[in-house]
């Protein structure tokens, strides 16, 4: 029987997929999570416990329950507006509620985790693409959160013998419709779930400028299939049980899109039309992110299989028909 697993947020977008993976691969799987976007989450192949991870208590009772061999972090709130404006509540969730996991994993002999963080570490691009060593620059505070706790991984590892992968996942996308895992966040503010929901709807989808210094004006981004994400968390898993050092991997695949070649090919992809219009840039959008992602390929030796934009958009449209929004 291979080992238990614990994946705080597993019950998440990311987590959810990862979860199954692992599943597939003969995991036990514990998931602790709030189910913070009131989304349905009892699979059969997992015990999913309903709590915060800052509960006094839950982890220490989680940790003397189940033979927890690692961690995979997904927990923590994710939407950047948000953090603009509830910066306590992200600094609490994410910073507070790690330092409560790592303290819990230190006491019960737990010491591999692989963290959910972001290219939003590097905030603006001062060149493209980023690889791991281009310059922090956070501009949210979500971002921030994520810095930090890096910071605290590289402290924990350093005193304590921590071993750690912080993974930063460029843009997350696509689905796993058949096994009912798509996204589900709430407030969606992720384009994809946004532009195929206003193809379903017949609404109107408005592209956030097209006034950037990019070929057509729109902002491009570097977008990642779930599975291909789900699947660097097992190689980061594998890498550090073989004795590889704590690291950090940009996650993305080296190919970014703009929002108008995304909106043509959900429209082919969709057999739909969609009607667009412009309004201003939002506050904090680079022009341009996309991952040098050869650190990833060549240490963990992971290469994306489904990351393909049409294969993304289609297993997003699949789920966006079948599960209605929030
Ligand atoms: N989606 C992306 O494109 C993307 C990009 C970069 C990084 N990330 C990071 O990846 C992780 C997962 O993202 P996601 O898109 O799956 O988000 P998500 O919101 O779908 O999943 C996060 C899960 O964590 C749970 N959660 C939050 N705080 C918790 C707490 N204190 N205790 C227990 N559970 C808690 C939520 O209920 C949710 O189910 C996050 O840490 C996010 O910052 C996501």
């Amino acid at each position: 029987m291979k080992k238990t697993v614990l994946l705080t947020g597993g019950a998440g977008y990311i987590g959810s997929h990862t979860a199954y993976l692992l599943h597939t691969l003969g995991y036990q799987l514990v998931i602790v999570d709030t189910l913070h976007h009131h989304q349905v989450f009892s699979p059969a192949w997992a015990t999913v416990i309903k709590a915060d991870i800052a509960q006094p208590g839950i982890l220490a009772s989680i940790f003397q329950q189940y033979p927890i061999h690692a961690v995979m972090h997904f927990a923590g709130f994710i939407e950047v507006g948000e953090s603009v404006k509830y910066p306590d509540q992200f600094y609490h969730n994410n910073v507070v509620a790690t330092l409560h996991l790592l303290d819990a994993m230190r006491q019960h002999d737990v010491n591999t985790i692989i963290f959910s963080s972001t290219c939003a570490v590097y905030g603006t691009p001062v060149y493209v693409p980023m690889d791991e060593v281009h310059p922090f620059g956070p501009v949210s505070p979500y971002g921030k959160t994520k810095l930090a706790i890096e910071y605290i991984l590289q402290d924990y590892a350093q005193a304590f013998g921590l071993r750690y992968a912080a993974l930063r996942y460029f843009n997350a996308a696509g689905a796993l419709p058949q096994q009912g895992l798509g996204e589900w966040h709430n407030p969606e503010t992720h384009v994809i779930p946004l532009l195929l929901r206003a193809i379903q709807q017949q609404k109107t989808f408005t592209i956030l400028g097209d006034d950037y210094d990019t070929p057509d004006g729109t902002c491009i981004r570097d977008y990642v299939h779930v599975l291909d994400i789900a699947q660097a968390h097992i190689l980061a898993l594998e890498y550090l049980e073989r004795g590889g050092p704590s690291d950090v991997f940009n996650l993305g695949t080296g190919t970014g899109y703009s929002v108008r070649e995304l909106i043509e090919a959900a429209q082919n992809v969709c057999g739909r039309t969609l009607i667009t219009t412009v309004a201003s840039r939002r506050p904090g959008d680079a022009p341009v992110l996309v991952a040098d992602a050869h650190k990833v390929q060549s240490v963990l030796g992971w290469q994306p299989q489904h990351s393909d934009l049409n294969n993304i958009l289609a297993t997003a449209w699949a789920w966006e028909q079948r599960h209605l929004p929030l």
